[in-house]
């Protein structure tokens, strides 16, 4: 099984944002994490700030995996290009966040990009990700 995690713009600076909101782990340390959790699955990981190039993956993902984990970030809140470009997808991909948004700023509330996943898990801080890899496997 084939798993694409793609993280949008500033996830790549985990452990310097708020640990509280975000937890303290580097991606570094998620990335094992999750491979550790699930050490038969193939993962590949992907990282950009771009919209564009989010994008570009997400297009390119129907024929190369089974399913995506996707963290969209601040774009989970604003884009509608990238809600159109998860609109296309065939295979299932689960939207993650590590915070409760429930709890947070106002503008957070608007989940414009989960609203075309098959679902969203959101605030258990890197274990959403396992959370999201859980509930692949089982619907896959
Ligand atoms: C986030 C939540 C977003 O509101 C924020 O802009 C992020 C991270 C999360 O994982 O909790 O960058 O997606």
């Amino acid at each position: 099984m084939k798993i694409l995690v793609i993280n949008g713009p500033n996830l790549n600076r985990l452990g310097e944002r708020d640990p509280l909101i975000y937890g303290g782990k580097g991606w570094t340390d998620i990335e094992k994490k999750i491979k550790t959790e699930y050490p038969t699955i193939d993962f590949d990981f992907f990282q950009s700030d771009s919209e564009e190039q989010v994008i570009e993956k997400l297009s390119s993902a129907n024929k190369n995996y089974n399913g995506i984990v996707f963290n969209p970030g601040a774009y989970s809140h604003y884009s509608v290009a990238i809600r159109d470009a998860v609109e296309l997808l065939q295979i299932p991909i689960i939207e993650v966040h590590l915070s409760n948004i429930s709890g947070r700023d106002s503008f957070r509330k608007n989940l414009i990009t989960a609203s075309r996943a098959r679902g969203y898990i959101a605030g258990f801080k890197e274990n959403s990700y396992l959370a999201a890899v859980y509930v692949l496997r089982k619907i896959l």
